[in-house]
């Protein structure tokens, strides 16, 4: 049972709720680990990454309480700073947990976190950044150890934009001693968030949403009550579903300011958005029209996490196109995939050049990682035949069960 069968051809028709965010809720729970008391994270999504984020924490001591989208962490026990190699290796964002372990507890031992498919995704430059820090690092062949005193606040000059890394520094940076300088900072609102949730626990950050953070270190934080916005990359991916299969939907929840570049690639490629309060109502009556070209890069740009949903838009298109993905060096790994479904594709370096054919029919296809597995959910519903995607456990690490979330919006489509 660990694929979906969909019987494709359908048009999508409803509301559907927008879960809260994934790259948002990761490293606001690697946060309370700064905080001593009890703090309660609302909307925090049901998918299995943060079931593994959990896991973490109380392996590391913390008291976690789950009621549906609502967690309590408590960190008053918080001892252990050796994390389980099983949930580390699985879940690249254990990642998260380097700063915010050595800013409390002073040291980390952890294997290396898993790379995957869309790239090696080393950790190269947390570790050099860390070190700048007053870390000691001691590399092993499967792992490290990080050691640090109190940690001290300084000027980083990055040598490109990394979302781990500038959360990572923030986290490391608000209890550090001095002030700490983020250069370039990464910008996605998921850091936004991160910010936000440390200066209401009383945290001094200043520049929130530019490309430079700086933070005057304090001696302690304080347990907050937060809400975790809603999920842009969920939303972005039901938006394209609509855009693949056709029909009517709404997206209630959806984070509409976080989401501009996609909004605008959809309205290049025909689909009608209503912008409305509480969410976007998206109509899609005929095919997607081309989009000539598409390119990724870091916030505001085009999101990379949404470049697998419209190269299946492009692909259903009767236009050609291309897209150069410009974050991740491996991100084109559903492209075989598509070709099953009678995409025409072709692959150079880091541009995918599409030319829509107007239609894809069913096929087995593989899910190899977390949104190219989506992208294929949403190619299976615009395919004309029934389609089975297979390792379904990849998309339930980000999504909040896809299956009836469709099924609601008049999808055929069943777990297999
Ligand atoms: C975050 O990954 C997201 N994950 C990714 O979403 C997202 O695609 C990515 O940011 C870009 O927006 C989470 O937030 C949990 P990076 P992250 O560091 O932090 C290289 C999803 O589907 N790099 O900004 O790992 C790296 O290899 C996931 O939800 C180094 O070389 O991304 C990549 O090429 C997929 N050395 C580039 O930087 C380092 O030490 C940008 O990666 C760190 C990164």
């Amino acid at each position: 049972m660990d694929a979906i069968r969909i019987y494709g051809g359908k048009c999508l028709e409803g509301q559907t709720r927008i879960q809260g965010s994934k790259n948002a809720s990761l490293p606001v729970l690697a946060a309370t680990l700064l905080i001593k008391g009890t703090c309660e994270i609302e909307n925090c999504p049901e998918i299995s990454d943060v079931y593994h984020m959990l896991r973490l924490l109380e392996s590391l001591g913390c008291k976690v309480v789950r009621e549906g989208t609502l967690v309590r962490i408590n960190t008053e026990q918080l001892s252990e700073c050796d994390m389980p190699a099983d949930s580390v290796g699985v879940m690249r964002s254990s990642i998260m947990l380097l700063g915010a372990l050595l800013a409390r507890l002073g040291g980390v031992k952890m294997e290396y976190p898993g790379g995957c498919v869309i790239g090696a995704r080393p950790i190269d430059l947390h570790l050099r950044s860390l070190r700048n820090m007053g870390v000691r690092v001691e590399e092993r062949e499967d792992g490290f150890s990080a050691y640090a005193g109190r940690l001290k606040g300084t000027r980083h000059r990055l040598p490109f934009i990394s979302v781990g890394v500038t959360e990572n520094l923030i986290l490391a940076a608000v209890l550090a001693e001095g002030t700490t300088v983020i250069e370039p900072a990464a910008r996605e609102p998921e850091i936004q968030t991160l910010c936000e949730f440390l200066v209401r626990a009383g945290a001094k950050i200043e520049g929130i949403g530019s490309g430079c953070l700086t933070i005057q270190g304090v001696d302690r934080l304080f347990p907050v009550r937060f809400g975790v916005p809603a999920d842009r990359i969920a939303a972005g991916t039901y938006l394209a579903a609509c855009m693949c299969a056709g029909g009517q939907v709404f997206l209630q929840g959806a984070p509409v300011s976080h989401m501009e570049s996609v909004l605008l690639q959809a309205r290049r490629m025909g689909a009608g958005l209503t912008l409305e309060e509480n969410g976007i109502l998206v109509t899609c009556r005929k095919k997607p029209a081309g989009c000539g070209q598409l390119v990724t890069g870091c916030y505001p740009a085009f999101p990379t996490d949404m470049q697998s949903l419209f190269m299946v838009a492009m692909a259903v298109s009767d236009q050609p196109g291309w897209i150069e993905e410009r974050v991740f060096e491996n991100r084109f790994r559903i492209v075989p995939e598509l070709r099953k479904m009678g995409a025409e594709i072709t692959v150079r370096e880091n541009r995918a050049y599409i030319c829509g054919r107007g239609g894809l029919h069913g096929a087995i296809v593989q899910a190899e990682e977390l949104r190219g597995g989506a992208a294929l959910v949403a190619a299976g519903l615009a395919a004309q035949g029934t389609s089975i995607v297979t390792n379904r456990h990849y998309i339930d690490r980000g999504y909040e069960d896809i299956v009836s979330s469709f099924r609601e919006l008049g999808a055929e489509i069943e777990p297999a």
